[in-house]
């Protein structure tokens, strides 16, 4: 590990966020600015594990001037996939079941290879579990927090969450009016997996009347007696944000598609159900509004492109500084580095008694409780 670093990789993993071209941006130039050369590994490391996609540049060269325009896209250059995870790789066998095979060793022997002798990977906690793993096996690796779900622990936020949490506000807003017109009761379904970070800030922001969110599985009769009051109240329409993961007190989350080899479960459905559930109990129409992937599109924030360059800076430096088996996390007013395995498998709530979720109790935002 302590020979001199020549030549960098830089790997983009799991769903994409506003911001990953900022970091490969910063990464980039802090990288030649050393005296480095970078590469990008395609679509997660598919670019090393499927030469039947990748068949001559699965690695690539990134240059300054390459990426010097990209700061301000949404998406990643590299491509990304929640599918390929070498660790638990899905493979066909010959009598066509599928298995999960470790692939990690193809990975150090393309970097090898090349003689790159430091990765970058740029995830979530998928991700920075695999980092940690590469790390563990001998690979000099700096990881740096990406999702648009805010769930990782140890950072005060993640680049991408800033991005989607203003276009799922702006939406919202757009909502009010309609509902309002039509005296409606609008459910918004809105990412986050397992936490709700998501759903707790826009539904704050955008002035929501009720956010159900994983941390707290939601009673629908008390749900349904808030919006009953406020109508009784002459207050005919309601917005309720209501997190992809949530479930009702007793009842099971609502899913698109099941785990399976490979993949994990994918999470999904719930507004629709929410908003029909909601029509029978109240008596008023109902309708549901599913922002989904708009929510990991776009262009980034400033707040996230400014969070990014400061994640990818930094991991180049703690590469210089000789660290390995990190991550870069925001640390107001800086940036600091925290052990990959304190990361790894760890998932970042809301905590039930912090002052996010008192504010929206304040205001008489009912969390389904
Ligand atoms: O982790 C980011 C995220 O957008 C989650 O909020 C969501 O559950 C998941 O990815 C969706 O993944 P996919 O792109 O596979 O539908």
């Amino acid at each position: 590990m302590s020979h001199p670093i020549r030549r960098i990789a830089i790997s983009t993993g799991g769903g994409d966020a506003p911001g990953l071209n900022a970091v490969i941006r910063s990464v980039v130039f802090a990288a030649e600015k050393r005296g480095w050369e970078c590469f990008g590994i395609r679509e997660g490391f598919n670019g090393i594990l499927r030469p039947d996609r990748y068949p001559v540049d699965g690695i690539t060269r990134l240059t300054m001037a390459q990426v010097d325009h990209i700061g301000h896209l949404g998406g990643t250059i590299l491509g990304t996939t929640n599918h390929g995870n070498p660790l638990k790789f899905a493979t066909t066998m010959p009598d066509g079941s599928v298995t999960e095979t470790d692939r990690s060793g193809e990975i150090h022997a393309a970097l090898k290879a090349m003689d790159i002798n430091a990765l970058v990977c740029i995830g979530g906690d998928g991700t920075l579990t695999i980092a940690n793993v590469l790390h563990q096996q001998g690979m000099r690796v700096v990881g740096i927090p990406k999702t648009i779900d805010n769930d990782l622990d140890k950072t005060f936020t993640t680049f991408g969450f800033d991005t989607a949490v203003a276009f799922a506000t702006e939406c919202t807003d757009r909502l009010h009016s309609t509902a309002s017109s039509h005296q409606r009761i609008m459910v918004v379904e809105v990412m986050g997996r397992y936490a709700g970070w998501i759903a707790l800030h826009t539904g704050i922001s955008a002035n929501a009347h009720a956010i159900l969110i994983p941390e707290i599985p939601y009673d629908i009769e008390k749900l349904t007696a808030h919006l009953i009051a406020r109508d009784r109240a002459g207050h005919h329409y309601s917005i309720v944000i209501v997190a992809e993961g949530a479930n009702p007190l007793g009842g099971e989350r609502v899913l698109h598609e099941k785990a399976g080899a490979g993949y994990v479960e994918r999470l999904g459905g719930i507004g629709e159900n929410l908003a029909q559930e909601l029509q029978r109990k109240t008596g008023k129409e109902a309708r549901a509004v599913v922002l989904g992937h708009l929510l990991r599109g776009g262009s980034p924030s400033a707040f996230d492109r400014v969070s990014a360059m400061r994640f990818g800076a930094a991991a180049v430096r703690a590469l210089n500084e000789g660290h390995s088996g990190i991550m870069v996390a925001l640390a107001y007013p800086d940036v600091n580095y925290v052990a990959l395995e304190e990361v790894a498998g760890r998932m970042k709530s809301v905590p039930l008694n912090g002052d996010i979720v008192q504010t929206a109790r304040d205001l008489n935002i009912c969390l389904g409780d």
